[in-house]
């Protein structure tokens, strides 16, 4: 077992921010996972598990053990007439499965094609676009847990899937490492295409007879129109969430801001596009040293080269206190800060 010491994170997180780590390891399987965490850096040590790096920033150098999921593979376990459950390594990329997926007539992640991460972070923030979210998808999936270093499964509704969260965001935080997600997925598409962008990329296509594949296309042309492509400009999606607030308060702001853009969710509670507000307060765009708001969705911060993590956190305090003065609504960070 080999740990590395005060080696750059830089390659590591899709912000990249270039801090260091006191310890790092991978492991590829349960039972390195099992022998690392019995060591006593990992016993004496913080510990951050990474897969894809792609929903943190880092303010400060890890004084602790960073440890990469590198789990593969990727396997058909079980099959019914409607479905397919395929089980994927945590460490598998996240746009890689919803390929195999493609190339297999597996129907339900072609709304999530290209968002960055892997498998193993996928059900931590019930990621979602385009109107699925994994919860839609996701049938169970296996931890090692931190503590007793046993084997767990979780199933759905243990998982407490909301809106970006999970109890590995709350409850269970940094108690489990997942080590394999499996996703029931449709042999018979049930198409998703109500989410305004999508319909007009596929009628700018062409499309007149739909498969998914088609619908995986026109979700990568819209991504890629106002998305940055973290290899080419560090970010980790969305910033911060779409907040909640009352239908009476959206009211309000509507009196004031009639191109206000909202969606109802529950019963008299709006989302309401932090985008939107964002771009309204006067940020879209707008660049302090390496540290921006990107220039075509403002919901999206981004490192224009050598930004620190404590700079784009500045910006995002500086952001969220500007949208509070002029709307009265507090932005919440999705991305984990550390
Ligand atoms: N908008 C603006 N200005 C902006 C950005 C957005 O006016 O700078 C408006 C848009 O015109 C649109 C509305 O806000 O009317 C919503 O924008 P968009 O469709 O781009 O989606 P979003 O709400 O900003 C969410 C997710 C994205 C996901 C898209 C598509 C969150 C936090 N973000 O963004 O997820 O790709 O919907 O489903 O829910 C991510 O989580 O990292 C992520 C990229």
């Amino acid at each position: 077992m080999t740990f590395q010491e005060n080696i750059s994170l830089k390659p590591f997180n899709t912000f990249g921010i270039d801090v260091a780590a006191k310890y790092f390891a991978s492991f590829n399987s349960i039972e390195k996972l099992q022998q690392i965490l019995t060591h006593p850096i990992a016993q004496g040590y913080p510990v951050l598990i990474v897969g894809g790096g792609s929903n943190i920033l880092l303010t400060t150098n890890y004084e602790g053990l960073v440890l990469k999921n590198e789990i593969e593979g990727i396997q058909l376990i079980r099959e019914d007439e409607q479905h397919v459950y395929v089980q994927a390594g945590a460490g598998v990329n996240w746009h890689q499965f919803v390929l195999y997926c493609l190339a297999h007539a597996y129907a339900g992640v072609e709304n999530l094609a290209l968002i960055p991460g892997s498998v193993g972070a996928s059900p931590m923030q019930n990621i979602g676009a385009y109107g699925v979210e994994i919860k839609d998808v996701f049938h169970s999936l296996e931890a090692v847990s931190r503590q007793n270093l046993n084997t767990v499964v979780f199933y759905k509704e243990d998982c407490a899937f909301g809106y970006r969260e999970s109890v590995f965001k709350n409850i269970c935080k940094d108690q489990f490492v997942i080590t394999s997600v499996t996703y029931r997925l449709n042999k018979i598409p049930n198409f998703k295409t109500s989410y305004g962008a999508i319909q007009h990329a596929l009628d700018e296509m062409g499309v007149s007879t739909l498969n998914i594949q088609d619908i995986a296309t026109a979700v990568m042309q819209i991504r890629n129109s106002k998305l940055p492509n973290p290899n080419e400009i560090g970010n980790a999606g969305s910033f911060f969430k779409n907040p909640e607030i009352t239908a009476a308060d959206f009211e309000v702001l509507r009196n004031t801001y009639p191109d206000i853009v909202g969606y109802p969710t529950a019963e008299n509670l709006v989302k309401v596009a932090a985008g939107w507000m964002i771009e309204k307060a006067g940020w879209k765009g707008y660049r302090e040293k390496d540290a921006g708001c990107h220039s075509k969705q403002a919901l999206v911060l981004v490192n224009h080269g050598q930004a620190t993590g404590t700079e784009i956190f500045a910006l995002s305090e500086k952001i969220i206190a500007s949208v509070h003065e002029q709307f009265g609504v507090y932005l919440h960070r999705e991305v984990n800060i550390y």
